[in-house]
């Protein structure tokens, strides 16, 4: 039974976890941005540990408690019943007992688990940004704070151990109390001849054998109580629906074209609700816990940090442009004008506010997800490079597609993404080639070579619409020119939209987008707006300044 139990256990903890895992990776980015790495990653290691513990050893020990409980009391009935119900006198009190001490244990327990959330978010974040730390030499700093933090874990920790702490003694006091009586009665029984001394010690052994249920009674609420705590926390992400979902009547969609319109067009970040809502304070945390009556926003609790600064702003205004099948655009601007925002709204990482978005006449929330995402191949801002070899980041996303390919055909088809990416050159004097592991988020890769990295995986997938934002920033003028006309000559009806920061990128463009503060001010090709965008010609002007002094040196 027990083994039984705790197979189950374990058991449904592992799918519980794949389902947490399936449930996240279905989650908007939204929803990452509102919520910390390490936070999310404490739901699934700590969280997850309580709810077993309540499904297995909580679970087996209840029923183990009730039954021994009920059966030996039924024994107890059977020869004495005066005597029995004497013993039972101070149970009454249990009921009261354990629904004011589980409260509490339930708060405590909250707390304690939301700042373990809290710090391992902290932990996270000061390990991904370590190098910014020590390039700001705040190591010291970051070990007091994390200390703070650490010792604020403790003490909440503690607080926790006091609340359980009482539970024994108390549950021991039941059952003491039950003794005490039965003793003094029972005394009296045997002294009148209604007890035989042997049944006189027959149930002092019993009372004993009750007592021990209602010791391990505590610690099963305990484990109730955590569970439940957990399982709350984890089902509030449970419930969190992605707003980005297939459409429940999809076009039936098969190839894109590549036809691009964006009609009045605005866009505001969503503010997708946190999980959590807890901020790591001081000693305000107990008083709270004390006084639940208030409201989060009447005790001055304030939302946890907002890590999407611009949710609730509309960054996007009244965008309206047509691209055609087979054209590059390219979209230039001052930092923050929304030239990224822009372009994570065609392959749905957003959807727009207001306005509609179609790819050849399609209402993109029309459009087969699937469909739709795998046509386009979107090189972001910050390529985000995984700790595998370098071949399987950039046969990333496609190892379906690739599948049937024989080793040959594959490594053929690397390579080639890899030469128009201008990346070949590179990996052929890494050791291990193309199986050279990167280190994780690719620190072993240049600037350059993640960038190129990032445009071989978005290539090698032969979409129809190719997105590149700001993806020669690390990449020389003279190697940016070659991969563009090597992109160019790879598939010649690829719409290809590119965002840059310098003119030459993008001056070739059929078609240019300006766009200051999330408007769009002028279209055009590079001749045209040279004559009528003031902003374009600032930027052309601060591109050959630069050009200039780099000529100089
Ligand atoms: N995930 C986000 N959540 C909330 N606001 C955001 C988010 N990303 C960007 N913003 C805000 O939207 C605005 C436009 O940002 P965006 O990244 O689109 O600019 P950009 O033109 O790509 O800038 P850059 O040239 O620096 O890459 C900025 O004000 C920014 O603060
Ligand atoms: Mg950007």
């Amino acid at each position: 039974m027990r083994r039984l139990l705790i197979g189950v256990s374990r058991r449904i903890e592992y799918s519980l976890r794949a389902d947490f895992f399936s449930h996240l990776q279905g989650l908007d980015p939204a929803f990452f941005e509102n919520n910390r790495t390490g936070s999310i990653m404490a739901l699934i290691s700590n969280d997850l540990d309580a709810v077993r513990n309540f499904l297995g050893p909580g679970i087996m020990n209840f029923f183990n408690t009730v039954f021994v409980f009920i059966s030996t009391l039924a024994v107890m009935f059977t020869i004495n019943v005066k005597l029995t119900l004497f013993a039972l006198i101070a149970v009454p009190l249990l009921p009261l007992i354990v629904s004011r001490l589980s409260a509490r244990l339930y708060k405590t327990f909250k707390i304690s688990q939301e700042h373990y959330a809290f710090m391992s978010a902290r932990t996270q974040e000061s390990i991904a940004g370590i190098k910014v730390i020590k390039s700001f030499t705040q190591e010291a700093n970051e070990v007091e704070n994390f200390a703070d933090i650490n010792r604020q874990y403790i003490r909440k920790n503690m607080d926790l151990a006091r609340v359980r702490s009482i539970f024994w003694p108390l549950m021991i006091l039941i059952g003491g109390i039950g003794s005490l009586v039965v003793f003094l009665v029972g005394g009296m029984q045997v002294i009148n001849g209604q007890l035989t001394l042997g049944q006189f010690v027959q149930f002092s052994a019993y009372i004993l054998a009750i007592t021990w249920p209602l010791i391990s009674l505590g610690w099963v609420i305990n484990l109730i109580q955590r569970g439940e705590v957990s399982m709350l926390r984890l089902n509030k992400v449970f419930a969190m629906r992605p707003d980005i979902r297939q459409p429940d009547k999809p076009a039936g969609i098969k190839k894109i074209r590549g036809d691009i319109s964006f009609k009045n067009v605005s866009f505001t970040y969503p503010k997708q609700d946190s999980y959590e809502t807890y901020i790591a304070g001081s000693s305000k945390d107990k008083a709270e816990a004390k006084n639940s009556k208030r409201t989060a926003k009447n005790s001055g609790r304030k939302p946890p940090e907002n890590l999407g600064t611009g949710a609730g702003v509309e960054v996007l205004h009244n965008i309206s442009f047509d691209i055609a099948a087979g054209t590059r655009t390219g979209i230039v601007g001052f930092t923050g004008s929304g030239k990224s925002t822009l372009v994570n709204l065609i392959p749905r990482l957003y959807d727009a506010s207001n306005g509609s978005i179609t790819v050849d006449g399609t209402d993109l929330r029309r459009m087969p997800l699937k469909t739709l995402r795998a046509s386009i191949a979107y090189v972001t801002q910050d390529a985000f490079i995984f700790s595998k070899t370098i071949r399987e980041n950039i046969m990333f996303g496609k190892e379906e597609e690739l599948y049937s390919l024989t080793r040959e055909e594959l490594d053929n088809k690397i390579i080639s993404a890899s030469k128009i990416s201008h990346l070949h050159e590179d990996i052929e004097i890494f050791p291990e080639g193309y199986n050279t592991i990167v280190g994780e988020r690719g620190i072993t890769l240049s600037g350059g070579q993640k960038q190129r990295l990032a445009i071989a995986r978005a290539i090698i997938t032969e979409p129809r619409i190719l997105i590149l934002d700001d993806s020669f920033s690390s990449v020389d003028t003279n190697t940016e020119e070659l991969i563009l006309s090597d992109i160019k000559k790879m598939t010649k009806d690829l719409t290809v939209i590119i965002i840059s920061h310098r003119i030459s990128t993008i001056k070739d463009s059929d078609l240019i987008i300006v766009m200051d503060e999330g408007s769009i001010t002028d279209t055009g090709t590079h001749r045209e707006l040279l004559k009528k965008s003031a902003i374009y010609q600032k930027l052309y002007k601060r591109q050959q300044l630069s050009d200039e002094l780099h000529e100089e040196l």
